[in-house]
């Protein structure tokens, strides 16, 4: 059953131990913990929706997590930030809480866990959560200005938070407000702004998991192609991902090229060349071996390709490369070019379908500047920075959620 969500009666004026600004994934499971332990807790928001991300993440049933999350399964500047707090809040310890509230998941493809019914079932865990832990809530509310208290000694007011709602001091304030993928749902850079008022650098954002665009000369050689998934190993700089790929009007897309997106953006990272996104369209398949196998069939290339891609992909694509021949009229050579081509297709893009296309931001508060076991900013005692404002991005499968929920655990025991 979905309830209404009551904000603090009056909260305007008051005192809290911990002001999270951000009341979405990490923001939620950050509260809970801390007002669990006996923190007076308030939760921020200016959406007027709690937690859309969740509500449309996973086709609408959140891939909430993933059976096995390592730091491999992460991009940031630092590699090894996510140990700690993905080691103290593991991915079982969120499934144990699922399982408590009686939600019922199944698994997918690579270790992938979603709701049977629906995302909703996850916000009302979260939300139940916060209640257990007496989280008072301002939302929608939006925050005008935060400043650093000089006197903290004795009050223990670190912060003052002004907002449309009141204003309120604090002893810890986190900053839960994610990353700027999707502005139309409340996305932005808010996080971004707040690190910098406080001196501490961001590594600048970027689209993440997000579909890439190509040149109008290849968009137009490919349109034959259009429309048409198929099971891929695609690779850029980074890991090999086997997944499906998908040629749209605008470029490429499907859950593999999703993911290399997030390596191709990350090339900004040493510098701004634009490396191809390289697409092996037989994975698993010696393409030489078994072409030259059948260098004696009388069957046209396009007929014989069409036996391990779909149909209409092997036709348009012997077009494109003008292979129309019969396999019995390709030199080895020819055929050896061919399987080269089939192994490694390399496209390269142009762009990438921006923030309202993009499930995440790469990028974000440096991590160099926080405490890997409590997501406090070292220079600014009392103040943290959790989930995805952090540069520390997941791959496709549940691994942001995952890393939604650790850093926000880690923080709630320590705010
Ligand atoms: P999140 O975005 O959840 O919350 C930030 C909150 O801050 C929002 O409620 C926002 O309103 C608020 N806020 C922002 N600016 C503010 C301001 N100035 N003042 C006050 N409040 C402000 N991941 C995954 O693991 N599995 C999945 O299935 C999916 N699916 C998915 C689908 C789609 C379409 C998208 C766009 C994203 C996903 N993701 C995902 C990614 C996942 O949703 C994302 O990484 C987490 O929600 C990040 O959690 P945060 O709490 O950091 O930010």
């Amino acid at each position: 059953m979905v309830r209404t969500l009551t904000p603090a009666a009056s909260p305007s004026g008051h005192h809290f131990d911990v002001v999270i600004i951000g009341a979405g994934a990490a923001g939620m499971r950050g509260a809970a913990p801390a007002g669990q332990r006996g923190r007076s807790v308030l939760l921020v928001d200016h959406a007027t929706r709690l937690a859309e991300k969740i509500r449309i993440s996973g086709g609408g049933r959140c891939n909430f997590t993933n059976r096995r999350v390592g730091p491999e399964n992460y991009l940031s500047l630092n590699p090894h930030f996510v140990r700690s707090a993905l080691s103290r809040y593991t991915a079982r310890d969120f499934i144990d809480l699922v399982r408590r509230h009686g939600i019922d998941f199944h698994e997918r493809n690579w270790g992938q866990l979603f709701c049977d019914d629906s995302a909703q079932q996850i916000i009302d865990m979260l939300r139940a959560e916060c209640e257990d832990g007496a989280v008072q809530w301002a939302m929608p509310a939006t925050v005008h200005q935060i400043r650093c208290l000089d006197d903290t000694a004795a009050s223990g007011e670190r912060f003052a938070i002004e907002a449309d709602r009141g204003h309120f001091t604090a002893s810890s304030l986190v900053i839960a407000s994610g990353g700027l993928a999707i502005p139309k749902i409340g996305a932005t850079p808010f996080g971004y702004r707040i690190a910098e008022q406080f001196g501490i650098s961001v590594v600048a954002p970027r689209p993440a998991l997000v579909p890439l665009t190509l040149p109008p000369e290849t968009l137009e050689r490919l349109a034959p192609l259009a429309g048409i998934s198929l099971e891929v190993e695609a690779h850029c700089r980074g890991p090999v991902f086997r997944e499906a790929a998908l040629v749209t009007h605008r470029g490429l897309s499907g859950p593999a090229i999703l993911q290399v997106s997030s390596y191709w953006q990350a090339q900004a990272y040493d510098g701004d060349e634009r490396d191809p996104v390289h697409i092996d369209l037989l994975p698993g398949i010696d393409a030489e071996a078994w072409l030259l196998e059948h260098a004696h069939d009388k069957a046209l290339l396009a007929n014989l390709l069409a036996e391990r891609l779909p149909r209409r992909f092997a036709h348009a694509w012997c077009e494109l490369h003008g292979w129309t021949k019969p396999v019995n009229q390709f030199r080895h050579a020819e055929l050896r070019t061919i399987a080269a081509s089939l192994a490694d297709w390399p496209l390269t893009p142009s762009g990438t379908q921006g923030y309202a296309k993009a499930e995440v931001t790469l990028g974000g508060v440096d991590t160099r500047a926080l405490s890997s076991k409590t997501m406090e900013a070292r220079s600014v005692p009392g103040l943290y920075f959790i989930g995805e404002v952090v540069d520390v991005t997941g791959h496709l499968g549940g691994y942001n959620f995952q890393w939604a929920w650790s850093s926000g655990f880690a923080c709630g025991l320590a705010a």
